[in-house]
């Protein structure tokens, strides 16, 4: 059966790709933005951008403009000043549903069953919601993050920008009880990386959807090696569609997770505890493994799609 999901975002490269796969593989209910990678009215127009340019019918609902306590962070070292740098940018002519994202999301849990919310950016939005209506916690089938890490950081070396940029609306998701909390972390989403392979696969494709996610990957691939020693750049936020989809692709294990909020070297770390004996309950099904390269066959299958 096909989900119905609301995708919480803030494009970002990788955001773009999931928004993409969901348009395939899911029935999005609406899309909401959050300032993340870039400030909210870039997230949002980058947004609009991916509804336009795929002929999506989901509406895009714009939502915080800032984290529930810490200053915005921005993450245009990866995604560049637009947060989408890379391709030509298209003129779009759709415009903003609301500016009430959370407003949104409140009234689509409580009028549609078994709606998964799979949120890619900060948790901001979703913890509004919950604090709203905590009654959506129970209502929806499953929360689907990407975000965090059971291992090594990327923004520090033990926080993951999503959580890093405001771990107090991080904290009320994790403790706020859903009963399936999926979590594609840094430790799994880095086993899900692009090369030069791909981006040539999907020029191979040449329809819009895939041109425009090579010339998003070129940026992407190029950004990731200016940084860092990898090799291949980790496709985060897809992960939390497909943990949806196609549940076969992962591992996951139960796990306690909490997030640290003052840590003088840990702010916004999520302590996953590894002990398997621990008294905290088991709130997050933690994904350690993926088939990647199944994955990437699924990703070229879906883009192939818009065609
Ligand atoms: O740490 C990776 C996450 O931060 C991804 O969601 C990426 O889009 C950025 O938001
Ligand atoms: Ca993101």
């Amino acid at each position: 059966m096909t989900p119905n999901i609301i995708i919480d975002c803030d494009p970002g490269h990788d955001d773009a790709i999931a928004i993409m796969m969901a348009g395939q593989l899911t029935n999005i209910l609406g899309i909401t933005t959050v300032s993340g990678n870039a400030p909210l009215s870039l997230t949002t127009e980058n947004a609009l951008i991916m509804t336009e340019l795929l002929n999506l019918d989901a509406e895009v609902h714009a939502g915080a403009s800032r984290p529930l306590m810490v200053a915005p962070r921005h993450a245009e070292e990866a995604h560049g000043r637009s947060g989408l740098d890379g391709p030509d940018r298209p003129e779009i002519s759709r415009e903003v549903a609301s500016n009430d994202a959370v407003g949104f999301i409140i009234e689509t849990i409580r009028t549609n069953d078994d709606i998964w919310l799979v949120p890619v950016g900060p948790l901001t939005n979703i913890a509004l919601a919950v604090r709203q209506a905590p009654d959506i916690v129970d209502r929806v089938a499953g929360v689907s993050i990407m975000g965090g890490s059971a291992g090594a950081g990327n923004v520090t070396a033990t926080a993951e920008f999503n959580v890093w940029a405001d771990p107090h609306a991080a904290s009320i998701v994790f403790d706020a009880g859903f009963k399936k909390l999926l979590m594609a972390g840094l430790n799994l989403t880095h086993q899900f990386g692009i090369d030069e392979q791909l981006i040539a696969d999907l020029r191979t494709l040449g329809n819009r959807a895939s041109l425009f996610a090579a010339d998003l990957f070129d940026f992407y691939l190029a950004s990731h090696r200016k940084r860092t020693h990898g090799q291949r750049a980790p496709l985060h936020d897809p992960c939390a569609v497909l943990a949806v989809t196609h549940p076969e692709l992962f591992e996951f294990q139960s796990r306690s997770v909490r997030v640290e909020i003052d840590g003088a070297h840990t702010r916004g770390m999520t302590v996953v505890d590894e002990r398997g004996w621990g008294e905290e309950p088991l709130n997050c099904e933690v994904e350690y493994g993926v088939d990647r390269d199944q994955g990437m066959k699924i990703l070229l299958q879906t883009l192939s799609a818009y065609s």
